[in-house]
């Protein structure tokens, strides 16, 4: 490959911007900000929502010039929309040089030399299990946070949710691999790492579960901090609850996502547990760790959802004042369940448009409110690096993984500091360090 230049544009969650790291590392090439100077292009696709879909195509018509004016630049598109697609997207874009699916990054560096030397266009969506976890991602020097993949897939089947679909079955990563993974980035610097997976608390391997799996990771040397998304709600069990309670890596926030507070609702999106269930679960969680926070996705619009069943889910958002939320129109996806529900019991989109809104101001003023609960405390946060909008400022996070910016210097970076909370804005707080 020599030094050739690679342009990756990534959409979508944790996953896809872990497997475009895995995708640096398998090509060897130098990452460019600059589409114009790379010899590969590749956008990594995500298919969860019609939008995001939309995106995909609307990210590969922009190097239609690039290639049109340097033809020997390769284009590729990767990811969910990839495998959603497959060969259909030869026929649609001409200047696509190849489709690479959610389980095909450790054939990339094949495909791309056969089009180097065939010109051939290259459709690769086989789910080849065996070299699934092969290729490690790229870590970018200086970095102190990584994520560490456990899990790629799903089990369950959520009737709305393309990713069973198009990142197949759940296939979890044996326990060495990832606290190797874990350890070769500890050594590189990093603290703290995520470990994701579609449902990530469901992880279970050679006998462990994924509450030995937080044990296991809580005894590496020199790592600071443990996170891990997303977990799901019917797989947190007394084992994990024990292991979030005693390893004191792990930090206090937990991603939970709900999607509705109407049972009706939680029934026909097939989320297998209650809302009585979830509500229990967390009292559990909060039992054990009194100061965790907590966060969600809730669905609007879902097929069939009635203004009371809208109501529920705003009665679950006042009873427990979750830390943020993401919530997203119901958008019907090629294949699912929902998708055929949803021809017959469509939710009016200005009604559901007005239930977001009335949804996301409400979680606004709770965010708010919550964040500026913490003026006056003292955070531990991890700095991660200069702040975005003034050099003066650094970065971080607190262990509830709030964004923590304040005055100093960048011989803080990977510092676990101790930061007083002066004031408590929408998407972030302020302070200043304490000596
Ligand atoms: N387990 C996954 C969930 C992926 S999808 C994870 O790693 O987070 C992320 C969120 O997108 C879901 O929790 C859900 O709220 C939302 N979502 C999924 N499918 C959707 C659809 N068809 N329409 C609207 N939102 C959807
Ligand atoms: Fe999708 Fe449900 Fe799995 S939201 S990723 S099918 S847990």
């Amino acid at each position: 490959m020599g030094t050739k230049h690679l342009y990756i544009e990534t959409y979508g969650c944790q996953m896809n911007e872990y497997d475009s790291d895995r995708i640096k590392n398998a090509l060897d090439a130098e990452p460019t900000d600059d589409p114009k100077k790379a010899d590969i292009i590749i956008v990594n696709t995500c298919a969860i929502r019609e939008k995001a879909d939309q995106k995909a195509f609307s990210g590969l018509g922009k190097y239609k010039s690039i290639k049109a004016n340097k033809p020997d630049v390769i284009v590729g598109i990767s990811g969910c929309v990839a495998q959603l697609y497959g060969d259909t997207l030869l026929k649609k874009i001409p200047h696509l040089d190849f489709v690479l699916g959610t389980r095909a990054i450790p054939k990339l560096p094949e495909i791309i030399s056969n089009i180097e030397s065939q010109k051939r266009r290259t459709v690769e969506t086989s789910y080849d299990l065996e070299e699934l976890f092969e290729v490690e991602p790229y870590h970018k020097r200086g970095k102190v946070t990584a994520f560490v993949s456990v899990q790629q897939g799903c089990n369950k089947r959520c009737t709305y949710c393309i990713v069973p679909q198009v990142r197949g079955d759940e296939v979890n990563r044996p326990l060495p691999d990832i606290l190797k993974e874990t350890t070769n980035l500890i050594e590189k610097g990093v603290k703290e790492i995520t470990f994701i997976g579609q449902t990530v608390n469901s992880w279970k391997e050679n006998g462990y579960k994924f509450g030995d799996l937080i044990r296991a990771a809580g005894e590496i040397e020199d790592l600071e901090r443990i996170r891990f998304t997303t977990s799901y709600p019917r797989d947190i069990t007394k084992r994990m609850i024990d292991a979030m309670k005693e390893v004191p890596q792990v930090c206090h926030h937990l991603h939970l996502p709900v999607q509705s507070g109407s049972n009706k609702v939680l029934s026909n999106m097939k989320r297998t547990y209650t809302r009585e269930w979830y509500v229990d679960t967390i009292a559990r969680l909060k039992d054990a760790v009194p100061d965790i926070t907590i966060s969600t996705d809730i669905i609007i619009g879902f097929p069939g959802e009635t203004d009371r069943d809208f109501q529920e889910t705003m009665s679950l958002m006042r009873e427990i004042e979750f830390e943020s939320s993401y919530s997203f129109k119901f958008s019907p996806r090629p294949g699912t369940p929902a998708a055929e529900y949803e021809k017959e019991q469509t939710v009016d989109p200005d009604i559901a448009s007005a239930r977001l809104s009335e949804l996301q101001a409400f979680q606004k003023d709770i965010t708010e409110k919550k964040n500026l609960s913490r003026v006056g405390h003292i955070e531990e946060v991890l700095v991660e690096g200069e702040s975005r909008n003034d050099p003066n400022f650094l970065s971080g996070r607190t262990d509830h993984n709030r964004i923590l910016n304040f005055k100093g210097t960048k011989d803080l970076v990977g510092k676990t500091v101790q930061v007083r909370v002066t004031e408590g804005l929408l998407n972030s707080l302020r302070g200043e360090l304490v000596k």
